[in-house]
């Protein structure tokens, strides 16, 4: 595993732009996987504006996202549906049929899954997967438990994520209690992986990813059994680990 060590969190939105970038520029029909949450706002910002001055071209662009709540509708405000059209989709030349995102409401989640899995098979596999991480070490919402699941699926949210997620809800109640989630193995069969982490409460996760162990109770630690992928973080998190 790479790490890079930034100076501060613009500068981890910059670094994780310019892979993506880098990704696009190498092959402009390539397959991205991206996250939601407040860690990738940043970068997303980044490639919005490199958008727009034609630093970098969408238009050939296909993306999977690595999760969505279950149950939510597509046009709840805290759908993950909802953040990627305000924070990138709206904003950039993608081709929105190009674009894929676990769906919060189908009725039959199992074929529905399957067929997600099919679509990443189809589109030629997942070139760049972006990721961020949990307090708890979870990576998309595969959470800390005695056995993961290879494939996506739908899963049950620990009470620990639906804390940490209420600050996006009026109330704790309203925060759907499962989600639809790319697997593990989806996660690993991405050609190259960057896993953008940054606060204090994470530091942990940083340690467990670098020491060399994997264990399902930190889901982000099975990335070193990837060949090819970067933890971008900052300084001030980096001084809160015991590296
Ligand atoms: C979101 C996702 C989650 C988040 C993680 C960190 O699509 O897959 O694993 O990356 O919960 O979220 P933030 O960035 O809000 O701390």
């Amino acid at each position: 595993m790479q790490l890079i060590i930034c100076k501060d969190y613009e500068e981890i939105s910059k670094r994780a732009a310019s892979e993506v970038a880098a990704a696009i520029a190498a092959k402009p029909d390539c397959v991205l996987g991206l996250p939601t949450g407040s860690t990738p706002v940043g970068m997303y910002k980044n490639l919005v504006s490199m958008n727009k001055t034609g630093e970098v071209d969408f238009s050939s662009v296909t993306t999977f996202n690595l999760d969505e709540y279950y149950p939510i509708e597509k046009d709840d405000s805290q759908s993950y549906y909802t953040f990627m059209y305000d924070n990138l989709f709206s904003h950039i030349n993608i081709n929105t049929s190009n674009v894929h995102i676990p769906s919060g409401q189908s009725e039959d989640t199992e074929k529905f899954c399957f067929e997600y899995e099919e679509a990443i098979r189809e589109a030629g596999g997942i070139d760049l997967q972006v990721l961020g991480a949990g307090v708890n070490g979870h990576i998309g919402f595969n959470e800390p438990d005695d056995a993961l699941s290879l494939c996506t699926h739908k899963t049950a949210l620990t009470k620990n994520t639906i804390e940490v997620n209420s600050r996006f809800f009026d109330d704790i109640s309203k925060v759907p209690t499962h989600a639809v989630t790319m697997g593990i193995k989806t996660i690993l069969d991405a050609r190259k992986i960057i896993i953008l982490i940054s606060g204090e409460s994470k530091a942990p996760v940083i340690d467990a990813m670098l020491s060399g162990k994997i264990t399902t109770r930190c889901p982000a630690t099975l990335l070193q059994l990837h060949k090819d992928v970067i933890l971008i973080t900052d300084v001030a998190t980096m001084a809160k680990t015991e590296k």
